[in-house]
């Protein structure tokens, strides 16, 4: 491959990823008349802080409809910090240095609110947003890895004694952590942050403890092969219950998987073996195409039985596939991943809105059990217009279909993800302004259904990241070059290998002993707004 980068550069070709596996169509740029598009993402993104900044400075969430604000993130200014690295990507200079000089000053040292500290969601965003700006800015501001330092030496509290796995949450105060069980997304999305901060403080530690859990996940026995369940036990680092998703609850644990070992570069085969034996094991057991009109979807089981619902969250299933099928070239994952993105992008154009709801259920030729009430009449008119139907009306601002979106037209290629792209910043123009700045839809089907009080950082630092990416130069930001977190927060990543094969070998299945009756740590269908 280095032989082949030098004839390229001899032939005076550029390439932003000159040896390795890459994932970005070579090339790609985006057409001259999609330019305006970015200008009206920055503008959602300005617009929405300039509110913040007046009625909300400080606080985690503005209130756009009351004008005020919230603290949800133990009041830290979740807002800002998450916001860092759009400013960064924006190049808007002036708040960027405003928000840095705000987040040098945070005191991380309790919280500022009575709750208790989720590492998951500080991870994300605080641990996550200061890292990813410190990269952006070129090392600019070492205080900004000095602050997620000083956050994460507080959570690092919750890994107990000789405990694999930590504990969700911690009180500050105390430095001690809080409830026993946990899940699978809280205990294993946290790799991508802490890699990057070892790596920054030349502190192994932060790297070793977060690895170490996930690949304690990755050895337990699970329901199905390379499908951890959902819940886990940070005192015994074993399994709580039988339910397996690609959604909330344990989404993102798969997600950093294959994202770990396109960070790390790691030799460590247990990363790729465990991703690539979880979509092989949901191809054969998960993935489904409705009844009507054939939209492809991964459904959850649940120990025992599929279930035939989807949501929002897990609709960043299609852009981890495209990622992972790049890295793995394996065209099968890729062709999946685009008819998921298919699947997923229907649940947008299809609402009176043409924004996608938070959660749905449809019918596949094995059924239509969802584990939950059977549709209703207008519930079955609208699954047989559309092959879905809605069972959480409500859109949160989130980011995950737009995020797929964002992979799929940097893979391909094709056009039609822009013009998506530029149909949901019409729909958020339409429908989502609030008194100020932007709220989320109770009902996404109506195009009067009332406003949320909210808005969550996510809208800062993934809607509209992955918004302005997608009509950016493709070279800016490259999937070759950054490795996303979860939070839309882009890492910078080493050249890419030339194979991420793994093993070569799918992880053999233990026998898994379905635990019936024992409720998940997380109802995966429930409406959480206080969730990523
Ligand atoms: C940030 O803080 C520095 C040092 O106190 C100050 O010089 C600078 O003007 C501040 N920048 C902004 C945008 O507030
Ligand atoms: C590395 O970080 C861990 C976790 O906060 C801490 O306990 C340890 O003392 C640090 N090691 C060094 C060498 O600073
Ligand atoms: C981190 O893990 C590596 C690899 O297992 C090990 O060699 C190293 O000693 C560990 N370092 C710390 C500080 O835990
Ligand atoms: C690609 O992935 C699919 C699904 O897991 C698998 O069946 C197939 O063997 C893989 N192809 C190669 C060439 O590894
Ligand atoms: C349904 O979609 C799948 C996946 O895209 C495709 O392979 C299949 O041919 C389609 N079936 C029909 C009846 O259109």
């Amino acid at each position: 491959m280095r032989r082949d980068s030098c004839i390229l550069l001899l032939l005076g070709l550029s390439s932003s990823s000159w040896a390795g596996v890459t994932v970005q169509l070579p090339g790609l740029a985006v057409p001259a008349q999609y330019a305006s598009r970015r200008d009206d993402a920055e503008k959602l993104f300005t617009t929405s802080y300039a509110a913040y900044k007046e009625f909300a400075f400080g606080h985690d969430d503005l209130s756009p409809v009351s004008k005020g604000f919230s603290d949800g993130r133990n009041g830290w200014g979740a807002s800002i910090v998450d916001a860092l690295p759009t400013m960064a990507v924006m190049g808007l200079e002036d708040i960027f240095e405003e928000a840095v000089n705000f987040s040098s000053q945070i005191d991380f040292s309790k919280s500022q609110t009575s709750d208790t500290v989720s590492l998951f969601e500080t991870t994300i965003r605080y641990v996550g947003g200061l890292l990813s700006a410190y990269e952006l800015s070129d090392g600019k501001f070492p205080v900004l890895v000095t602050k997620a330092q000083e956050v994460a030496d507080k959570m690092a509290f919750a890994w107990v004694g000789n405990n694999d796995v930590p504990y969700g949450f911690m009180d500050f105060s105390t430095n001690t952590p809080q409830r026993s069980t946990s899940n699978i997304a809280e205990a294993g999305t946290l790799s991508l942050e802490w890699f990057t901060l070892s790596k920054h403080t030349n502190n192994a530690t932060y790297g070793n403890l977060t690895s170490r859990s996930v690949k304690r996940i990755a050895s337990l026995a699970s329901p199905l092969p390379g499908l951890a369940a959902q819940g886990i036990d940070p005192t015994t680092g074993n399994a709580v219950g039988s339910y397996v998703t690609w959604g909330g609850g344990s989404d993102s644990y798969f997600e950093y998987l294959v994202k770990y070992a396109r960070l790390t570069n790691t030799n460590d085969p247990v990363f790729i073996d465990t991703w690539k034996t979880a979509v092989d094991s949901s191809i054969k057991t998960l993935l489904k195409t409705s009844t009507v009109g054939n939209h492809t979807y991964l459904a959850d089981f649940d120990g025992t039985r599929i279930r035939h619902v989807g949501s929002h969250l897990a609709c960043f299933y299609a852009g981890n596939w495209l990622l992972g099928g790049k890295l793995l070239q394996n065209q099968t994952i890729i062709d999946i991943a685009l008819d998921l993105n298919e699947g997923c992008w229907n649940t947008y154009a299809s609402t009176a809105t043409g924004i996608g709801p938070e959660a749905f259920a449809f019918i596949s030729s094995d059924g239509s059990f969802t584990g939950g009430s059977t549709p209703s009449a207008a519930q079955t008119a609208f699954y047989n217009q559309h092959g879905y139907y809605i069972t959480s009306s409500a859109y949160i601002l989130r980011p995950e279909v737009l995020e797929s979106n964002f992979h799929a037209w940097r893979v391909t290629g094709d056009t039609k993800y822009l013009d998506r792209a530029a149909s949901a910043i019409d729909s958020f123009n339409k429908f989502l302004p609030a008194t100020v700045a932007f709220a989320g839809l109770n009902n996404v089907n109506s195009v009067n259904g009332g406003l949320i009080d909210d808005e969550e950082s996510f809208w800062f630092a993934e809607v509209l990241k992955y918004l302005y990416l997608t009509f950016d130069d493709p070279a800016h930001i490259s999937l070759d070059e950054w490795v996303f977190n979860t939070e839309c927060q882009p890492f910078k990543a080493p050249p890419a290998l030339d194979s991420y094969a793994g093993s070569g070998t799918l992880v053999k299945a233990k026998p898994f002993k379905v635990q019936s009756g024992v409720v998940p740590a997380f109802s995966p269908n429930a409406f959480l707004p206080a969730r990523k």
